[in-house]
Formats: structure tokens, sequence, C-alpha cells
């Protein structure tokens, strides 16, 4: 997928933030027209009822301009009372049907065209209200309509009504548009209300995040792009805790590697320098070695050998870069003699305040490259040597070979490792000593892990530390 840089990013988050696009615009549209949806469906039940109280007031009037009739001797009025009833009722005729009476009409003796079914109020059904009512707003009824119901005084008598529609067309349209303008008040305030709520709740908070996000990508090591999490416990709270963790564990990382880097072109240019001025010492060095004075011909080899693998060591270094070693070539020789070698290359003899107790077995054998063995013995046994300085105390190195596999143990009876040490102890630039770039053990293990061995905390206290070599130890 082709990446967004961050402007573009910036650019269109702002965008959305106040568009209709956006995450609250949409739900603003949506809420409007869910809300008008759902007054829609309570709003048709409510006009076929609307409907059905019109009819039912119009039988109540109709029953009360009987009622003159029944007053009336013969059950006659004048034509002009007649047509004052009518009008009153807004009918174009009414009929009053007692049971065992004739039916007493009030009509203002106009042709009436020819009526559909009438509309009986005592039995009826709501989705026929429902169509007929929609009939009546649109004006697709017919011009008249007949609706029979109960009287409201006596139950047996039955009032008939001629009706105009007219009228309850008006009313009807009056009526829906009442609550079309309710409706649209309604909706207006609730997504009104929904949008301000998620804009406070969701959309602020989220787009804080992608500020966050956007800011760290374009600048990472900028530790003020980091997030500080509000104090909200839902899941943005969450989000927003758990993107400051990364942040800051990769700003973390960014740095190390940023500082490894450095230290690569470093270790390169210094490697380099270094080989030259080896390379002049060597030179001194043989001639050392050349020596007929009994004292300098027992040092030389030893100065001769130390300045070969620091050679060695140059150049490799410079040969595979920055951080990689070379594979290493293992072979079989004897540990114990290999051991005195690397002690006396770090001048154990001399110094006083330090044992030097080499406890391993004559005849064992390891199967290791000597140069990356000897390397990490070397980084072993300068750490145990200075957990003991200035106080002093014994450095002892023991091994068994099992067959399989050789463990090699180095203890020191220094002060032990603190708890912050040990959580980080093979991690390069983590040590906890003064003076010491952090890089001897992570350097030692990765030597014993190249080998297919490991090398790992034994066992630390206020009595000492030791710690063990792992290699294995191939039949042949
Ligand atoms: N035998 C030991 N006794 C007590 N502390 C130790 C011992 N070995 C290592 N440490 C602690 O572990 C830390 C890491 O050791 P490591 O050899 O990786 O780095 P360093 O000695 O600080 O630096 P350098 O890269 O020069 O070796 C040390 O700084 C020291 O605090
Ligand atoms: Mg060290």
């Amino acid at each position: 997928m082709h990446a967004q840089k961050p402007e573009t990013l910036k650019r269109s988050a702002g965008r959305a933030r106040h568009s209709i696009t956006g995450l609250s615009g949409r739900l603003l549209v949506l809420t409007v027209a869910f809300v008008m949806l759902a007054e829609v469906l309570i709003y048709l039940p409510s006009m076929a009822r609307f409907r059905i109280t019109y009819f039912e007031s119009k039988i109540e009037l109709a029953d009360q301009a009987a009622l003159a009739l029944l007053a009336a001797p013969d059950g006659m009025v004048s034509e002009e009372l007649e047509n004052e009833l009518l009008r009153n009722v807004g009918a174009k005729l009414v009929a009053m049907r007692r049971k065992a009476s004739n039916a007493l009409i009030l009509s203002d003796r106009q042709e009436l065209p020819m009526l559909g079914a009438p509309m009986d109020l005592s039995n009826w059904m709501w989705w026929e209200a429902i169509m007929d009512a929609v009939k009546a707003l649109t004006g697709h009824a017919d011009q008249y309509l007949r609706v029979i119901g109960p009287s409201p005084r006596e139950p047996q008598t039955r009032i008939e009504i001629v009706l105009p529609t007219a009228p309850l067309t008006k009313a009807l349209q009056e009526f829906s548009w009442r609550i079309f303008s309710m409706s649209l008040i309604i909706s207006i305030v609730t997504a009104s209300l929904v949008y301000l709520t998620l804009q406070l709740w969701l959309v602020r908070p989220m787009l804080r995040l992608i500020d966050s996000i956007v800011g760290f990508r374009s600048a990472p090591e900028d530790a003020r792009q980091t997030l500080q999490p509000s104090q909200r416990t839902d899941e943005l709270g969450l989000a927003e805790r758990e993107l400051q963790s990364m942040q800051q564990e990769l700003r973390q990382a960014l740095i190390q590697r940023a500082h490894l880097a450095q230290l690569g072109i470093a270790v390169s240019k210094i490697s380099h320098d270094l080989r030259n001025m080896l390379a002049s010492a060597q030179l001194v060095s043989d001639r050392l070695a050349a020596s007929q004075d009994p004292t300098v011909s027992q040092v030389a080899p030893r100065l001769v050998n130390s300045i070969d693998r620091a050679i060695n060591l140059c150049a490799q270094t410079l040969r595979y870069g920055k951080a990689e070693e070379r594979a290493p070539e293992p072979a079989r020789f004897a540990l114990r003699p290999f051991m005195e070698e690397v002690a006396a290359s770090l001048g154990m003899a001399d110094m006083a305040a330090i044992r030097w107790i080499n406890a391993v077995p004559d005849t064992l054998q390891v199967c290791a490259d000597s140069e990356h063995l000897y390397r990490i013995l070397n980084n072993l046994i300068r750490n145990a040597c200075q957990a003991m300085l200035p106080k002093g105390g014994e450095v002892r190195v023991s091994a068994t070979n099992t067959g399989a596999r050789v463990v090699i143990e180095v203890a020191d009876t220094g002060a032990g490792l603190s708890e912050a040490v040990q959580t980080h102890l093979f991690q390069p630039f983590r040590g906890g000593r003064d003076g010491g770039t952090g890089l001897g053990l992570a350097v030692a293990r990765e030597l014993a892990r190249a080998h297919g061995g490991d090398l790992e905390l034994a066992r630390t206290g206020p009595l000492g530390t030791t710690f063990r070599i792992i290699l294995p130890y191939p039949a042949n």
C-alpha cells in the first residue's frame, strides 16, 4: 500500500475534522435521518387515530343534532333549523336509527353522488384506517364519505352521517404539518446533542490520538510528540496509554539504534588506527622475542601473542563491519593451559589483591573457536576482578565435560549483582559499573551463542557471582 506522507495525513485529518465526511458530521446526518424515520413510524398510526377521533366527534355532534329532532313534534323541524343543525355538525346528512322505531333523518335535500361502503366506527382495522387516512390526506378519497357509529348516549342507537372529505383533508394536512415541524425540531435537537457528545467524547480524543501518531511519525525522536494520556478509563483511555508506551519504547529503541550506529562508526575508526599502531608495536615485540635476555625472552611470547590477537580483532572488526562477528571456527584444545594463557594476558599473577585459582582438570578438552573463547573468558574474568577491586578476593575457574557439552564456570567473591543490573544484564549499554561501556557481557553471550552454546548468570549474592559458559562438545 502506498504510505502517505505525515503532512498529507495531517491535512486529511484536519479536513475530516470539519467536513460532513468526518465521523461527527456523518453521525449528525444519520441521527436526523433516524429520528425522522422513527417519527414517520409514529406518525402513520397517529394520523389514522386522528381521523377516527375526527369522525367520533362528528358522530357526537350528529347525535346532539338528532336530539333536536326527537324533541320536535312529529320528528319534524323547519328547513331553516335543519340546515342550521347540519351546518353545526358539518355534515350533508344525519340519520339516527333506533331499534324499534323508524329512522330520523336530517338532510339538506341536495343530491348526493353514489357513496361507497360506510366507515363503521365500531368495527375498523388499523391497516385500513392508515390507508384511508393517507388517501384523505393526499385528496385521493371520494368527495363524500358515509360514517356509522354508536350514539355516545345510547350505544344501541346507531348514528349515520355523510361528510364532505375536504374539511377532513384540511384537518389532516394541518395535523401532519404540526407533526412534521415537531419531528424536525426534535431530530435537530437530538442530533445536535448526539453530535456534541460524540465530538467531546470520541472525535476530539481520537483526533488527539491521530495528531500524536502523525506527529510521532514525522519526528519520532522528539520527546514532545509523546501523547500525554487522559484519566479516561474506557477503550480510548486504554488506546491513549498504549500509544504512549509504544511511543516511549520506540523512541528508546531508536535512540539505542542511533547510539549503536555511532558506536559502529567509532569502532571502525578506532580499529583502523589501532591496527596501524599495533602493527608498529608488533615490529618491536618481534625484536624483543629475539632478545637473548632470559627475562625478556620469557615475557616476549605473551606480548607477541596479545599483539597478534589485537591486530586480528581490529582486522576482523573492519572486515565484518559494525556489529557482525565472523562465524566461529571451532577446534579441540585443552582448556587448562588456555585458561593460564588468558590469566597471563590479564596479568592475574601481578594482581596482589586477587587470588587466581585454575580448577580446570588437566585433561579436559573444549571444542571452540579459541579467539572467541578467549574474548568470552577475558570479559568474564575482567568483570570478576573489577567487581572485587580494590578490596580483593578470589577468581576461580572450573569446568566439566559431560561428553555432549562443556560447562565452564567463572566465580568470584565480589559483592554480587544488584537487581537493577540483573534485569538488563546481557543488553548492550546497560551496565551498572562506572567507566564500563556495558558491552562485555552482551558480546560474550553473542559469541557463546554463535557456538550453539550460551552464557548465563549461574548465581549471585553478597558472597560472590558465578557466570556459566555452556559450549557444545560434538562427538567428532
Ligand atoms: N562478576 C561480576 N560481579 C558484579 N557485577 C558484575 C559482574 N559482572 C558484571 N557485573 C555488572 O554487570 C554490568 C555489565 O557488565 P559488562 O561486562 O556487560 O559491562 P561493563 O563491565 O560495565 O563494561 P565493558 O563493556 O567495559 O565490559 C557491569 O557494569 C557490572 O555492574
Ligand atoms: Mg565488562
